[in-house]
């Protein structure tokens, strides 16, 4: 494929080229020297029409390791407050002559309509409330870092599944690679075709959390919201709120994953977000390694 627009566009063999990729680069990346010519005459723009701070910097780090020329572009600085469409926009960026282009955008589907209407070759970065391809590679590769393999691994993911676009291609990512996958929350925020991607739903955060070899703890999506979901940011912490004492109650030891950002005292207590148990910082680490493999693979699909 010459796009990355969502997980379901990889087969296994697919996950486990970028996995084996990202092997690769994550050993350039603990040598003194980091960077790489692999991208040397490939220019990269990175157009973020959503906050972001892991996704955006670890794309640009990526991007400069494999020594690509990088261009940055943040729509709330641009014209398309003057009211440039997106296809106008990116084929303006085009006309510079950009290669490939890293997108974040609040709508679902922005990254296959793109894909469809510009020539560049398209990274998705998050849209809207529907893939996030990279942060579920990333996710994934650091389950296998941690336990050797992902088949067979027990991963429920806890949260607004509903609104999670990480959630989704969490779900397609781990499946493709042989887990269980299991989805914990209340009904308001777990939409009904879940059932039909083959994950079990749990309404009881304990239940959950003794059935699991890893939980990954995703945040309420407030900005997604756009009527007053039950439970309230106050119910959602005492019914799903994962603390110390309940880690510690668990007859295993779990390992804690988040993509960040992390609301501290909601979904999940310091004390657990910095423990031992957790590898919040890890997935962030191997987010660079697995981007790095991302470009280096789809530049080779060439334009
Ligand atoms: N995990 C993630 O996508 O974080 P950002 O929104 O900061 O990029």
């Amino acid at each position: 494929t010459r796009h990355l627009l969502g997980i379901k566009d990889l087969n296994l063999s697919d996950i486990e080229q970028i996995f084996e990729t990202a092997d690769n680069f994550k050993t350039v990346l603990n040598r003194p020297i980091k960077k790489v010519p692999s991208l040397r005459d490939v220019t990269i723009a990175n157009i973020f029409f959503e906050n972001s701070t892991r996704t955006r910097l670890s794309f640009e780090l990526a991007e400069k390791r494999l020594s690509a020329d990088v261009v940055n572009f943040s729509a709330s600085s641009s014209s398309v407050s003057k009211g440039e469409t997106l296809v106008d926009t990116v084929n303006n960026i085009l006309a510079m002559k950009v290669d490939m282009v890293v997108m974040r955008h609040p709508y679902a589907g922005a990254g296959v309509f793109l894909a469809k209407h510009v020539k560049a070759q398209i990274v998705n970065a998050g849209d809207g409330a529907h893939e996030h391809p990279t942060q579920a590679l990333l996710d994934a590769f650091s389950i296998r870092e941690r336990y050797g393999e992902v088949a067979g691994k027990k991963v429920v993911i806890v949260g607004d599944i509903l609104h999670s676009r990480v959630a989704l291609s969490n779900i397609l990512c781990l499946k493709q690679l042989g887990a269980e996958v299991m989805v914990c929350g209340p009904t308001t925020l777990i939409p009904k075709y879940i059932r039909s991607l083959g994950v079990k739903v749990e309404h009881n955060l304990i239940n959950a959390l003794n059935w699991c070899d890893v939980a990954n703890m995703l945040r309420i999506q407030l900005e997604r919201q756009d009527i007053k979901y039950f439970p309230s940011q106050r119910e959602y912490t005492m019914l799903y709120g994962l603390n110390k004492q309940i880690l510690d109650s668990l007859d295993k030891e779990i390992t804690i994953m988040h993509p960040g950002p992390i609301n501290r005292g909601v979904e999940i207590t310091s004390d657990v977000a910095d423990s031992k148990q957790s590898i919040i910082l890890d997935q962030v680490e191997n987010g660079v390694a697995i981007r790095m493999a991302v470009l280096y693979l789809l530049a080779g699909q060439g334009a």
